[in-house]
Parts: C-alpha cells; sequence; structure tokens
C-alpha cells in the first residue's frame, strides 16, 4: 500500500495527526495493534486545556470533545482550607474542556472513519524498515494473519514508549533523559459524583486528588508509597484515607470499578525526528499526571507535524519538518517543567517525613504564593491554559 504518511498508533496523538492531515487531503494509514473496543474504553486523561480546545476549534475538529466545559477554577484544600484559583480568569478567559480521553479517541475514530479513513486495528508485528532512504517501509499484519507492506515519505511514530517507532530506532541516534519523582499515587476510578471542580488536597497525610470523569464518576488520586501495591488498598482502605485527606463531602462509599498504581516518572527523547521518523506524544516524551499536560502536550506535537508535512507535501517547503524536533522539544520541557514545579509542591507540602522540615516550608511558601501573589497566580494560569 502506497500513502504518504504511514501512523502508527491511534491513541490521542496519531488519532489527531490522522484527522489534521485528512483535513489537507494529505493520505494517510494508522496502524493500531489494539482492538477498536480496547482503545475506546481506555480511561487515561481527562483534561483538554484552553490551548488545545481552540486547536480542535482551528482545524474543524471541535465536535471531537465531549463532556462539560472546564470552568477554569481549581480548588487547592490545604489542611482542610479550601483556596479556589481561577485561572480562566487568570489567563484573560481562556478555559478548556473536562473531557476524558477515551471520549476525545472516540470522537477522533468516528470523525475520521466517517471522512473515509484507512484506520487497521489489531495490526500485529508493525515493524519499519529503512527510515534514512527516500521512502519508508512499514509492514503490518492484519488478523487474518496477512502481511502488507505499507510505503510512505513519511512515517509518524504515535505508539508511545514501548512502541514498535522507538524500537526501530539504531543505537544513540536518540537520547533518553528520565527521571524518577520518587512518588507513586494509586489511581482510582469510582462511581462517586465529580467534584465542581478539580480538587487537589495537600496534608500531613499525603496528597490526594478527585477530578470529573463522568456526570456520576471520579478519578482519585491517592499518594501512596512506592512499595504499595493495589491489592494492598481495599475500598475499606482507600475510602477512609480518601476522606481523611480530601474531606468528608461527595465521598459515598460508592463501588470501585479500576485501582491502578502510577509511579511519577519523566521522561524526553532528543531529538524527536530520525530520518523519514517523527516521534510524537508518549513515544518522544511522557510526562506525570500532575498539571495534567501529557495528553495536551502530546496533541500540540501532532499539529505541529500536521502542519510540517502539509507544507511539504504542498508546497515543498520542508523547513517545518527540519525545526519539527526543536519546536516541540522546547514546548516539551516547559511543560516538564511546569509539572516537576507543581508536583515537588504539592508532595514537599504534604508529608514532611519524606522531605524534612525545610522543604516543606518552601513548598508551602510557594503554594501559598498561587493565593497571595497575583504575579505568580496568573504564570500558573497562563500554564494551566496551554502554551500559546
Ligand atoms: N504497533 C501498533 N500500535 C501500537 C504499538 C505497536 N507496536 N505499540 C503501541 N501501539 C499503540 C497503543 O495501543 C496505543 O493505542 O499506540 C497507541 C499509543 O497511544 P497512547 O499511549 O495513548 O499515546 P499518545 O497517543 O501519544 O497519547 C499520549 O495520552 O494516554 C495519554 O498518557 C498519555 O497523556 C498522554 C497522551
Amino acid at each position: 500500500v502506497d500513502t504518504t504518511v504511514v501512523i502508527v498508533g491511534a491513541g490521542p496523538t496519531g488519532l489527531t495527526l490522522a484527522n489534521m492531515l485528512q483535513h489537507n487531503d494529505i493520505p494517510c494509514v494508522v496502524l493500531e495493534r489494539r482492538s477498536r473496543e480496547f482503545v475506546e474504553n481506555r480511561h487515561r486523561a481527562g483534561i483538554v486545556d484552553a490551548r488545545v480546545r481552540r486547536m480542535y476549534q482551528d482545524w474543524g475538529l471541535a465536535d471531537v470533545l465531549g463532556g462539560p466545559p472546564d470552568d477554569g477554577i481549581l480548588e487547592f484544600r490545604v489542611d482542610g482550607e479550601a483556596h479556589l484559583v481561577d485561572h480562566a480568569t487568570l489567563s484573560g478567559g481562556q478555559y478548556g474542556w473536562l473531557c476524558p480521553q477515551q471520549v476525545l479517541v472516540r470522537g477522533l475514530i468516528a470523525r475520521f472513519l466517517a471522512g473515509g479513513g484507512d484506520l487497521r486495528f489489531e495490526t500485529a508485528d508493525v515493524t519499519p524498515h529503512e527510515l534514512t532512504g527516500d521512502r519508508v517501509r512499514v509492514t503490518g499484519t492484519d488478523p487474518s494473519g496477512v502481511t502488507t507492506t505499507f510505503t510512505a515519505p513519511y512515517l509518524a511514530g504515535c505508539d508511545g514508549t514501548r512502541g514498535a517507532s522507538r524500537a526501530s530506532l539504531p543505537a544513540g541516534a536518540v537520547a533518553t533523559y528520565t527521571f524518577d519523582h520518587e512518588v507513586s499515587w494509586l489511581t482510582i476510578l469510582a462511581t462517586a459524583p465529580p467534584p465542581p471542580h478539580p480538587l487537589l488536597a495537600v496534608s500531613e497525610h499525603g496528597y490526594a486528588a478527585q477530578f470529573y470523569r463522568g456526570p456520576k464518576a471520579s478519578r482519585y488520586y491517592l499518594q501512596c508509597r512506592p512499595e504499595d501495591e493495589p491489592a494492598d488498598w481495599p475500598a475499606e482502605r482507600v475510602w477512609p484515607q480518601l476522606r481523611m485527606r480530601l474531606g468528608d463531602d461527595a465521598l459515598p462509599d460508592g463501588p470501585i470499578t479500576e485501582i491502578g498504581r502510577v509511579d511519577m516518572r519523566s521522561e524526553v527523547c532528543e531529538p524527536m525526528s530520525y530520518g523519514r521518523l517523527f516521534l510524537a506524544g508518549d513515544a518522544a516524551h511522557v510526562m506525570t499526571p500532575m498539571g495534567g499536560k501529557g495528553m495536551n502536550l502530546a496533541v500540540l506535537d501532532a499539529e505541529t507535524l500536521a502542519v510540517a508535512i502539509s507544507a511539504a507535501v504542498r508546497d515543498g517547503d520542508e523547513s517545518g519538518l527540519r525545526a519539527y524536533s526543536a519546536t516541540c522539544l522546547e514546548r516539551a520541557w516547559r511543560y516538564q517543567e511546569f509539572s516537576r514545579w507543581m508536583l515537588e509542591m504539592l508532595h514537599d507540602a504534604g508529608d514532611a517525613s519524606r522531605v524534612g522540615p525545610f522543604r516543606r516550608r518552601l513548598a508551602r511558601t510557594r503554594l501559598a504564593a498561587l493565593f497571595t501573589d497575583s504575579t505568580a497566580a496568573r504564570v500558573f494560569g497562563e500554564m494551566m491554559a496551554g502554551a500559546s
């Protein structure tokens, strides 16, 4: 199969790129290892920031977003005391969307297929070859065991950290910077009324948070010890801890639909391209969930790549492709810095046994500035809205 762009991975990044290319009449094929059902039901991120909401509007894709608008207010609850930060107003009236990732993914799949897009689920053994020639060749095997070869001038690696794209890079082609934040959370999905605003709680018991994941669904984060396993945390242990850290309101003993553990880890690959392969989204960088930027950053890569490929295909202008990696990396490091800043602040300000009293006071001072210093609050508001 001959095409212009082979996209590996049908997560938010690959699907956003596919829709943008379709919008610009550039042929592409999307190869996804998992089934449609699996991809459409994978719960992960949940906030589309103001910058990304505008992006989907600009591309005529506003209807892929579902869920309610984000009123742009965060509640920080410090030792039980509420502090509301109106980041939408702080950023000049920009607001995002409380859109669960699976809702976005479903919307993007439906739009791409309705436009006649070529999206192949359950494609096994995807393998890129000849990354530095005139065209790349990618092989993949469909569920009936038939192997197809796809050729194209451009390959978009949107298949996450452990995908086929990263694996196809020769040793030394890309440097990987990783960081372990030494913080772990239990991630809990439950049938429980979501809070009126995303709620981030700091106390000596450790960090906890609650987010909207549907009209009757909440996502909770609960800082735990790195050695804890989800099995150590039955519902009878989870709910009292959540009540202690978040407060008694809106916390029923509802059924827990999913519980997992996530270790806070960051990663950035430099450069984000090699030959005809362009890495995008999680394939190039991993963010912690803190700050809610992972999915937003990922789909901004897709836009940068869609614009660059369109210029190359339509006008023979390859400058955007040459600048792709540097443009995306500048943004990625800014987002990593923001996320780390927030993670350090909200964890160090809590359980002092982790970092000692000096760092705890520093973190509390940083946090207090958000409530008392309008300049600090505005910088925070701008980052919450997303990079311009
Ligand atoms: N072949 C084909 N597809 C693959 C392969 C492979 N070898 N390996 C992985 N994939 C698919 C996965 O099944 C998944 O659907 O690539 C897709 C990658 O999607 P995501 O992991 O969601 O990554 P991305 O689209 O970059 O989205 C990044 O969404 O999930 C969040 O934490 C993530 O917020 C970040 C954002």
